[in-house]
């Protein structure tokens, strides 16, 4: 095996990787895609299984994945190949690795369109729009749907976005410049939190917040699938960056002595106060509204505008949260494109900056079929059955429900059963019955956890019956 991909640097401190770490988990699936997600899969119900999965499924991935990483201390597939060939197991084992730079590709495809959205809102909130369209409360809501569908259905407004956003993520992985951004997304992260915060409680105040409160946590079955189930399962992976590489290579940085367990439930605690105060800030609006919680994508960018409206400054408050959230979606980004970047690097040689514009430039003619989904153009609604009606729905159930828990299973496999169990135990470091418990998730619930889902939702399981 090449050693060229030997990592030798390691975090400044515990903090610093709690705080990348939860830099990347946190993004638009928190803001986005969470509260829509819900909305579509019925409330409590959908919140329930999607916090057990995060707790006895994602936790345990990413202790594996940030432990593959550290052992091996390199990139992930020579990682997982390094720490199989230690356990005397076939190297073959790498194409976790590989799997998960596929779905980090395909995510950064709609992830790019989504977070191009939201630079465009940097420029309405700034220009007064949402001001202006509250102006008559009556006709508020209808008036903020309209700028949404005028945004989405026009495509050379989606391109323009698109673009502009996928050339300052190429630009700043071409440059290697991330420390500057790094050290300003410190400062942002948690600004966004306090805003979020700020933002839910005068939703509270003027909207219904009893109403969004018992439609998140009131916990009813019936209004669950068991797609739902699996669409819950998938956001797990999805929001905790799991199954696409990044948790890897951000172990490998990791310095001896950093407890595993403790830092990955504080990033799954943080990543997911920060989706349920999303959920609490948007949904009031959504009730006093009359908006439908299943309005589908543009749930973030038809409701939230409508507050801001009416708002003291909420012309500036709007901009302000908007910029936050192209922050986050662009670290997001960033650690996405690096991860095929880095890939083409390695993997075919590539210099540098021939690899950011080639992996920017094939995910930007990706995220075409997104575009075009999204305005409505004929050659992109393609009906894929289960999978939805057009490309980009295809791409996010590809994505979230088959490539991440397919990866999120083979890694539980992976630790659990392959890797060595003093190793793992050396580098976990835990009580004796915490090691119990970890290793008992890993070797059995949560694959066959992934298992089941899968088999139900593919309607194996009636077949049986
Ligand atoms: N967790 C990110 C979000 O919630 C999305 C994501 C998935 C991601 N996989 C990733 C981000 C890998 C960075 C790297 O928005």
């Amino acid at each position: 095996m090449s050693t060229d991909t030997h990592v030798s640097n390691r975090w400044s401190s515990r903090y610093a990787y709690i705080l990348a770490a939860t830099g990347a988990a946190v993004g638009l699936g928190n803001i986005w895609k969470f509260p829509y997600i819900m909305g579509e899969n019925g409330g409590g119900a959908f919140v329930f299984v999607y916090l057990i999965c995060v707790l006895l499924i994602g936790i345990p991935v990413m202790m594996a994945e940030v432990v593959i990483g550290k052992r091996g201390r390199s990139t992930p597939a020579n990682a997982v190949a390094h720490v199989a060939t230690e356990a005397g197991h076939s190297s073959h084992w790498s194409i976790i690795g590989t799997m998960g730079v596929l779905a980090g590709f395909l995510i950064l495809s709609f992830y790019i369109v989504i977070a191009g959205w939201a630079a465009a809102y940097v420029f309405y909130a700034g220009s007064g729009e949402f001001s202006s369209a509250a102006a008559d409360p009556a006709t508020n809501a209808e008036a903020i749907g309209t700028l949404f569908g005028n945004l989405v259905s026009s495509v050379p407004q989606l391109l323009v976005w698109t673009t502009l956003t996928m050339t300052a993520v190429i630009y700043v992985i071409s440059k290697g410049v991330k420390g500057g951004l790094e050290t300003a997304v410190t400062y942002l992260m948690p600004a966004l939190l306090v805003l979020l915060v700020a933002i839910m409680t005068y939703s509270a105040v003027v909207g219904d917040f009893a109403a969004a409160f018992s439609f998140m946590f009131d916990i009813d079955f019936s209004k669950l699938t068991i797609e739902g189930v699996l669409v819950a399962l998938g956001h797990a992976f999805f929001t905790l960056s799991l199954a696409s590489g990044i948790m890897m290579v951000y172990g490998a940085y990791l310095p001896d002595g950093v407890s595993i367990a403790k830092t990955s439930i504080m990033i799954a605690i943080a990543d997911t106060m920060v989706a349920l105060i999303a959920g609490l800030a948007i949904y009031p609006i959504v009730f006093a509204h009359g908006l439908e919680p299943s309005a589908g994508p543009g749930l973030l960018f038809q409701s939230l505008p409508i507050a801001f409206g009416s708002m003291p400054m909420g012309d500036v408050v709007g901009t302000v949260f908007f910029v936050m959230i192209v922050f986050a979606a662009f670290t997001s980004a960033i650690a996405l494109l690096e991860a095929t970047a880095a890939y083409l690097e390695e993997r075919q040689g590539m210099p540098r900056v021939k690899a950011a514009i080639t992996a920017g430039i094939a995910i930007w003619i990706c995220s075409l079929g997104t575009v075009f989904s999204l305005a409505g153009t004929e050659w992109a609604q393609i009906n894929f059955g289960f999978m939805g009606s057009n490309i980009f729905d295809m791409l996010d159930y590809l994505t979230a429900n088959i490539l991440m828990p397919l990866g999120g299973l083979l890694i539980s496999v992976f630790v659990g059963w392959i890797m060595k169990t003093e190793v793992i135990k050396e580098e976990f470091n835990l009580a004796q019955w915490q090691f119990t418990t970890v290793m008992v998730l890993l070797r059995w619930v949560a694959p066959l956890g992934i298992l089941f889902v899968f088999a139900n939702s593919v309607g194996l399981l009636d077949v049986i019956k």
